[in-house]
């Protein structure tokens, strides 16, 4: 524009509005009625001069939020004839603004709730003045919550365990869901608070006590949502179990014994307990280190023997029987004072026994294996013989009885459900042999699956 057209503007706008505010049109100020902010982070407020006339020169900018405490509400940023005085947290979103810039959008370098609301901008000009009243609307998200559990570490079997899961930074009152590995939702189970925060936040609290806790459910993840149900943060937790590494597997007739070792790397335990757990731990004896004392339980009197210190202990159990099948593992206690409690440390040494019942031989792989047998190369013509004939029968009859032992045994899968005031997942099967192991030793009705509407994968 040349200086003439712009004064034809002028001459032009000051005949039209003279009745009002004679300066106030020859410059404008744009803004969006509403700006978005994210608590903790930066926002802009961004308001723009624009000049009618050329040469425009700005002489003052004030921001303020508007209504804010009655008061002569304290300007957060105000420029003046070459002076700047703007209060913490607020600037000139433009870097090294000048009064040519029109750009004069207000920066927030950390945004808080407070600062939720309206805004007013004024410019003063060498042609006008101009105002504006944005809004700046701020919401927070929850941040990725943290799980932590009661106990923490080192749990044994059967043990409840309190999963939490807690959440800070939300905008409103948040929820907290649960789901267990298989993504059942167990959120019926759990409790949440809600608080709101100093800062004008909520901060949740979750917590989900799982009953009687199996290494065999070990992942829960907890989803954190925000007022209008949409996911803002999530996390797993696994529990953590004493860690049973099995070190060995061993065979055994029934009467006969197996040796197993127990050994630890740490100095000065009180003790060591030896257990074994199938569907439920057991504990087999305790070895008292002070005096060398070994103390078996019920069943064990006349059948234990240790030998060697404890921190290397070598343990026989003899005349076995098919109920000493299970995982045999050792753990050393040593008393805590501070904690007025023992700790627990896992020992090495591990052992998987499986106890064979000479009269009736179950497993697939042995029976099978033993039919099987006389197919030698050798062999020339098995079909004239009738005694290879029932050989073959035999053999397929085995065959058949395992595939119906497998479908009644580890086909019936039933699923597992959350139920009201707490979560019991069943217990053990480490591997699909120790499931059958354990059919085979106690009758069908003693199975677990009725009692619990869920159901277990053998891993
Ligand atoms: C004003 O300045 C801010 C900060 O530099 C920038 O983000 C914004 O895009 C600018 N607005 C215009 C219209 O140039
Ligand atoms: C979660 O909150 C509960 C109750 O406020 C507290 O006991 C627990 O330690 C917290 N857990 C974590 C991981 O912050
Ligand atoms: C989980 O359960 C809670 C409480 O029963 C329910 O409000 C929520 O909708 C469920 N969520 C899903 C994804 O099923
Ligand atoms: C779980 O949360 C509820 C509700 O806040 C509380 O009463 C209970 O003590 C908590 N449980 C544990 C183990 O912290
Ligand atoms: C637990 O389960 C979740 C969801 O299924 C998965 O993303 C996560 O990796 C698992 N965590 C562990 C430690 O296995
Ligand atoms: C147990 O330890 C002793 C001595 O260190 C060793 O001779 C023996 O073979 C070990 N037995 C087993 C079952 O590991």
């Amino acid at each position: 524009m040349t200086s003439a057209t712009s004064l034809l503007f002028f001459a032009i706008h000051f005949a039209c509005i003279r009745a009002g505010n004679s300066f106030e049109t020859f410059v404008k100020l744009e803004c969006k009625t509403e700006y978005h902010g994210v608590y903790g982070q930066q926002s802009i407020v961004e308001c723009i001069v624009k000049p009618v006339v050329e040469d425009l020169t700005i002489i003052t900018v004030t921001w303020k939020r508007v209504g804010a405490a009655g008061k002569a509400a304290a300007n957060l940023l105000e420029y003046h004839k070459d002076k700047m005085d703007p209060i913490p947290g607020f600037k000139f979103a433009v870097p090294s603004w000048n009064k040519k810039n029109m750009n004069v959008s207000l920066l927030l370098t950390n945004t808080k709730m407070a600062d939720n609301g309206e805004y007013e901008c004024e410019v003063e000009t060498n042609v006008g003045t101009a105002k504006a009243t944005p809004s700046l609307s701020v919401t927070a998200k929850y941040k990725t919550p943290t799980m932590s559990s009661i106990p923490d570490i080192n749990i044994q079997e059967n043990t409840d365990v309190t999963i939490f899961c807690n959440s800070t930074g939300g905008h409103q009152k948040g929820l907290i869901w649960w789901f267990d590995e298989f993504g059942t939702n167990c959120t019926e189970s759990a409790e949440l608070v809600a608080k709101e925060t100093d800062d004008g936040l909520f901060s949740l609290a979750s917590n989900f006590t799982v009953l009687k806790a199996t290494s065999s459910y070990t992942n829960y993840t907890c989803k954190v949502l925000n007022v209008n149900g949409a996911l803002e943060g999530k996390a797993s937790f696994e529990i953590q179990f004493v860690s049973r590494n099995l070190e060995t597997i061993l065979w055994v007739n029934t009467g006969a014994q197996f040796t197993m070792n127990c050994s630890t790397t740490l100095k000065d335990q009180d003790g060591m307990y030896l257990y074994v757990g199938l569907d439920r731990d057991r504990e087999v004896l305790y070895y008292h280190q002070r005096d060398s004392k070994m103390t078996s339980r019920k069943g064990y009197w006349d059948r234990v023997k240790t030998d060697g210190p404890v921190d290397q202990l070598t343990i026989t159990i003899s005349k076995l029987t098919i109920e000493d099948t299970g995982v045999y593992w050792c753990v050393y206690t040593k008393f805590n004072e501070a904690r007025f409690d023992n700790d627990i440390n896992q020992g090495r040494g591990s052992t998987q026994v499986v106890v064979n019942d000479n009269a009736l031989q179950l497993p697939c792989p042995t029976a099978t294996a033993v039919t099987l047998t006389p197919f030698h190369p050798a062999d020339e013509n098995p079909f004239l013989s009738g005694w290879v004939n029932i050989i073959i029968i035999t053999s397929i009859l085995t065959i058949l009885l395992c595939a119906v032992i497998f479908l009644i045994w580890v086909a019936p899968q039933v699923k597992r459900c959350c139920n009201q005031g707490g979560y019991t997942p069943q217990v053990f099967p480490d591997s699909i042999y120790v499931d059958m192991a354990r059919n085979h030793t106690s009758p069908p009705e003693t199975q677990l699956v009725e009692s619990y509407p869920y159901s277990v994968s053998t891993k």
